[in-house]
């Protein structure tokens, strides 16, 4: 047993800065949990920002040098981005050392190689706080929910992105406005494009597909679509006919394949998740052995994230002098991944809300429904929106739910749709779920 181990922090942004206060806040209960002292004895950074108050602790400008620092034990990397974190987190593997990051982007993308590396080095590899934050979601499907067969999990995971949503329903703001406010938060990414456009939660929900199913991880697979084109429009209609928007990802195992899908969908306003509001992220996972379950707390911030970062060193720490005893990475032995497909989007089935821009004249409602029954769609409800006057012609807005239909299906459909005469521009389209 170590009396004590010495921890290499690799980045001082939110989450470092922010693994750094609890490390050093909480330090006596984490001692009595971990069974030794953790001490932070090397912080690599280019610089330490005026706030930060880091003690006597070695700092240095290249992150390197804590990665070949032989008095290191576990080190942590929080600088995110890719190729420099892989290289970086690849190192401390190659020196024996244990590591913990919070980078989704390097997991899901780099994560098979970065995990062989790490069982040919006998090293762990940690990354509680790369999905959803503050909540413990690896833990709880790698560890807590490992009876199961995992059939589907949906989630709202990246916390921007539910903020965004959250403030365009609840005070009508705008979109740009919203996403500075989370900026200036410490919640977006260093570019704000990966939580907008859903690539940030589809690293996320790649992690959390590999965990549930024992597949690899797969992100080049995993469909992705922003919210970018949801409208305060959009938001009101659905209200309407009793849904809430919500930014998902969702991953499901069939006998076909596995869904991998991160998109706008529409949530029946009963269901729990409807109401996860703001930075808060929710991940439900469907067990054969335990039914429904939701995973609930904050997806984004300092301190959420460095709580994740500190829970994976004390875990690390724990297993420090018997690393094989730690549970393996995907939660499944290596040699027992799945190679089951992951589904092209075009394959899945879903619900659909539909947005038409028509104009008003007699039959174009018939037109539109008469196409979606040739594809044999059923309807779920209408509703058809007061015109507006839009240059010289007359504007209505037809909404429409659909029940489920293959997507391709409903590709060929919204073409037909958009081909009519009376249409104008792009039917937008939104996946619902009836989770
Ligand atoms: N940008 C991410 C989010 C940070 O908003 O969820 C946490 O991963």
């Amino acid at each position: 047993m170590n009396s004590s181990l010495q921890i290499g922090i690799c980045g001082l942004g939110t989450v470092g800065y922010g693994s750094y206060t609890v490390l050093v806040e909480n330090a006596k209960e984490i001692a009595r949990r971990a069974g030794c002292d953790l001490v932070v004895s090397h912080i690599g950074t280019r610089r330490i920002k005026a706030h930060q108050e880091v003690g006597e602790v070695r700092v240095s400008q290249d992150v390197f040098a804590v990665a070949d620092d032989p008095d290191i034990d576990i080190v942590l990397e929080l600088i995110g981005g890719e190729e420099l974190a892989k290289e970086l987190v690849l190192k401390a593997i190659s020196n024996g050392k244990h590591v913990v990051t919070a980078n989704k982007a390097l997991i899901a993308v780099h994560g098979n190689e970065i995990f062989a590396a790490a069982k040919k080095n006998n090293v762990v590899v940690a990354y509680e706080a790369a999905v959803a934050g503050g909540i413990p979601i690896i833990k709880a499907i790698r560890e807590g929910l490992a009876a199961n067969q995992l059939q589907w999990l949906a989630g709202i995971i990246n916390g921007t992105g539910n903020f965004i949503l959250t403030e365009m329903q609840e005070k009508g703001s705008e979109f740009s406005a919203v996403l500075k406010q989370a900026q200036e938060l410490g919640y977006a990414e260093a570019d704000p494009s990966f939580d907008v456009e859903g690539i940030d939660a589809a690293h996320k929900l790649t992690i959390l597909a590999s965990i549930a199913f024992g597949i690899p991880l797969q992100f080049d697979k995993a469909y992705t679509e922003g919210i970018g084109d949801i409208t305060i429009e959009d938001i009101h209609y659905s209200e309407e006919l009793g849904y809430r928007i919500k930014h998902l990802g969702i991953a499901r195992q069939s006998e076909q394949g596995i869904e991998l899908r991160v998109h706008p969908t529409l949530v029946s306003k009963d269901k729990l998740i409807a109401s996860v509001n703001g930075v808060m992220n929710a991940v439900m996972v469907q067990g054969n052995a335990v039914g429904s379950t939701m995973y609930y707390g904050p997806g984004a911030g300092a301190l959420p994230t460095a709580s994740a970062v500190i829970a994976d060193v004390i875990d690390v720490a724990r297993v420090f002098n018997c690393p094989e005893s730690s549970v393996p990475a995907l939660g499944f032995q290596t040699d027992s991944l799945s190679d089951k497909p992951v589904l092209p989007i075009t394959e899945i089935e879903s619900g659909y809300y539909l947005r038409i821009s028509a104009q008003d004249k007699a039959g174009v409602l018939a037109d539109i429904t008469e196409i979606l029954g040739d594809f044999g769609i059923n309807i779920e409800a209408v509703i058809q929106k007061e015109p507006h006057h839009h240059d010289t012609d007359q504007v209505l807005s037809v909404i429409i739910l659909t029940h489920e239909i293959k997507e391709a299906v409903m590709n060929e459909a919204i073409v037909k749709i958009e081909e009519l005469d009376a249409v104008g521009g792009k039917v937008s389209r939104i996946r619902m779920d009836k989770l």
